[in-house]
Parts: C-alpha cells; structure tokens; sequence
C-alpha cells in the first residue's frame, strides 16, 4: 500500500505515544507496585531516552552513581556529582529514587584504591568506623529522597554460598552484613533496607540460592533490620556461564519453592534488575522479541503472583543502553534486544508482555 501526505515524506509512522494511563508504571500502580529503571548520569543529556524514562516510569536507580567507586575518588573524599544529577532529574519528574548501594560487597566492583589501604595499626576498628562512616554519609544525603536502599549487593559467592572474602568481609567477618543494615537503619530509619542479589532459578543456582537463604535466615534470627530481598533479575543467563532460553517447569518449581522460603521469613520481594539476555535466542528479530517476552512473561507472572512483590525494575528501559551489550557476547555477534525498548526508543513485545503482566497481577498493599 503506497503512503500519503506525511507519512509518506516522514518514512514510516511512529506509533502513537502510549497515554499516561497506560505507561508501565501506571499500570503497575493499579496493583499497588512501582514500575522503574536503572539509568546511568550520562544518559541525562539523551532527551529522548529521558523523556522515555519520565514517561513510563514511577522511579529510578542510579546504574552506578551511588557506588562506592564513584562516590569514592579517594579514601578521604566523596564526589556527589553525579549522583546528585540523577536525584535532580528524579524531582524535576516527580520520580522516586532507588539507592543503589551502600556496599557491593567485590572488590573488583568497589573503590579502586580500597584494596591497597592501609587501616593503620587496628585495622578492624578502622574498617568498621570507615564502613559505617561511609553508609552514614552517603544514606543520610538522600534521606529526603532514597526510600529504598540495596544495603549490602552480590555478597554471597555463588559457588560456594559462603559470604566473599573481599576486603570488608576480611577484616569484620560475618558481622559485616549486620553492621552495614544496622548502621542504615539508624541513618534512614524510615527507609525499606533491602539485600540484593542475582541468584536465579536453574539447578546450576541452586548453591547460589541457598548461600543467600542462609544469609537471611541468619540476618532475621540475629535481629538485623531488613525489609526485603532484592531479586536482580537477570534472566536468560545474564551473569550466569549457560545462557538460559525457558523458565521449564522444573525451574518454576524449584524458584518457587525459594520465594516461599523467602516469604515465610517475613521479608518483601523487589525486582531490582530486570532484563532478558537474548544470546542463546535466534537471530531473527521479531523471533528473538518473541521469545525474549515469552520467556519475562512467565518469569514475571510468577513472581507477580507473590503479593509480597513490591517493585519491578528494569536495568535499562531501552537496548541502547543496557550492560549487557558489552558482556558475554552473542555468538553471531549481533546486538542483544534485552530491553522494552529498542535501541531507536521502540516499543517491543516486551514491553507488551510487561504491561500484561502487570494487568493480570494480584492488587497488593503498596509498600508504605
Ligand atoms: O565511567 C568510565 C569511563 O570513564 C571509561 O571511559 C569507561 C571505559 O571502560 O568505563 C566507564 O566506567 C564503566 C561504568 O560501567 C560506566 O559506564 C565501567 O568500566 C563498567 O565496569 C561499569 O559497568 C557497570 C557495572 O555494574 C560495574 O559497576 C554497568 O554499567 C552496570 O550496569 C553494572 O550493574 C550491575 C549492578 O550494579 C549489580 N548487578 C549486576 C549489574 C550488571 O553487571
């Protein structure tokens, strides 16, 4: 069929803006959840992408301005910058913002300079006053805005399940955990303080996913203050050696039956990172947008089904800007599609397949 008047000059229609009744969080609202996205400081200056994220979401997480090797230029120095460029975005929409995170307990992943400090002479003491210093600080910054921290990221070793012996881990031992939530909670008492990490459902998981029921059950038997597990998210293999393309039934079971866990401790479940890795998917587009939907939609619904789910995030609304096109490429090397956005701002089936999940989601009290 031949085009007409502007269309024909503009290239193909874009489709009609998605009306605000009907963005993801708005939809997510209607069942008492949050709907957001991780988004990086530099994409403040993409208009386009913010308006994107101003229009379909209720809140945001820094992807890694609050981390400690960007706060942290040096022992003796915090640098808010970017941080506080994101909190500013946040206002100005009327956003709410997640923090993330007061401790991503890997080396690898902290301040460069952190691994060759010297503590001095008590080096346990002066570990101990530089973490709760540092969760202090940073905490009490965002009072006003933060009403969810991921506390303590990634600190169990997915292989063993013990806790990472990292610097921190080291020197405080396992009361490391206990001192970063209790020192939050007294920084922001009115925060939800949350425990963050990416294990995920599959039998290769099943270490990961009892090392961090461990942590829990001890947290809550010690009386540490935590509201919630933060469930990353990363699904299809996102950090994880085999990709993975179905949630089988054997998956749902064995993931259910560590949610429950999970709830049965009397803790709230967020979904913190969410996206679908695509790299053991076919190459053909609208195929792989079928079965990266597919495969989030039964993720989704299953989780949705927990009242306890309070949150669902992405790791970036749009292709473009998610982590996973620098990591575990695909074989063909073809960009991933893991986003509900293409990489031109598109609305993709999996955006469809959120908002029906969404829609077919139990109402649940909204996290006070
Ligand atoms: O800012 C520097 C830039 O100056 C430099 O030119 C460039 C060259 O590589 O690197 C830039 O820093 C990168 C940073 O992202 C900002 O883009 C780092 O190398 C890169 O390691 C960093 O990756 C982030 C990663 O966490 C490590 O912090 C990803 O963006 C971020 O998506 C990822 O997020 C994590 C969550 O925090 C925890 N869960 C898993 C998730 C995915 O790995």
């Amino acid at each position: 069929m031949a085009l007409s008047g502007a269309a024909a000059l503009c290239g193909a229609a874009a489709p009609p803006p998605i009306p605000a009744a009907e963005s993801l969080d708005a939809l997510a609202r209607k069942k008492g959840l949050r709907f957001g996205t991780a988004m990086p400081a530099h994409a403040l200056a993409d208009a386009g992408y913010s308006a994107l994220i101003a229009r379909e979401c209720g809140l945001i997480v820094a992807e890694n301005e609050h981390k400690w090797y960007v706060l942290r230029p040096s022992a003796d120095r915090f640098d808010f910058t970017p941080a506080d460029r994101l909190g500013a975005f946040a206002r100005e929409h009327g956003l709410g913002l997640r923090g993330h995170t007061l401790l991503w307990d890997r080396d690898e992943y902290g301040a460069k300079w952190l691994p060759a400090h010297d503590f001095g002479p008590r080096p346990r003491a002066a570990a101990e006053r530089m973490l709760r210093d540092h969760i202090r600080t940073v905490a009490s910054r965002y009072a006003n805005q933060v009403d969810s921290w991921d506390v303590v990221n990634e600190a169990v070793d997915p292989a063993t399940g013990e806790l990472r012996a990292t610097v921190f881990g080291k020197l405080l031992g396992p009361e490391l955990i206990d001192i970063c939530f209790h020192e939050a909670k007294a920084a922001v008492p009115g925060a939800k303080l949350v425990y963050n990490d990416y294990m995920n459902f599959g039998v290769e998981e099943a270490t990961h996913r009892q090392g961090v029921l461990k942590l829990l059950e001890g947290m809550k038997a010690r009386g540490a203050p935590i509201d919630a597990l933060g469930v990353q998210g990363h699904i299809g293999g996102g950090v994880d050696p085999t990709p993975v393309a179905r949630f089988s039934a054997a998956d749902q079971r064995d993931w259910r039956a560590f949610v429950d866990e999970v709830r049965g401790m009397g803790l709230d479940l967020l979904i913190t990172e969410f996206d679908v890795n695509d790299r053991a998917m076919p190459a053909e587009i609208a195929r792989r947008d079928a079965e990266v939907a597919a495969l989030a939609k039964d993720f989704l619904d299953l989780m949705l089904d927990y009242r306890e789910l309070k949150q669902v995030l992405v790791w970036g609304l749009a292709d473009r800007y998610s982590w996973l096109q620098g990591t575990a490429p695909r074989a063909d090397g073809l960009p991933k599609r893991p986003a509900p956005y293409d990489a031109d701002l598109k609305a993709k089936p999996l955006r469809e397949a959120m908002a029906a999940a969404f829609r077919a989601a139990p109402e649940r009290r909204t996290w006070a």
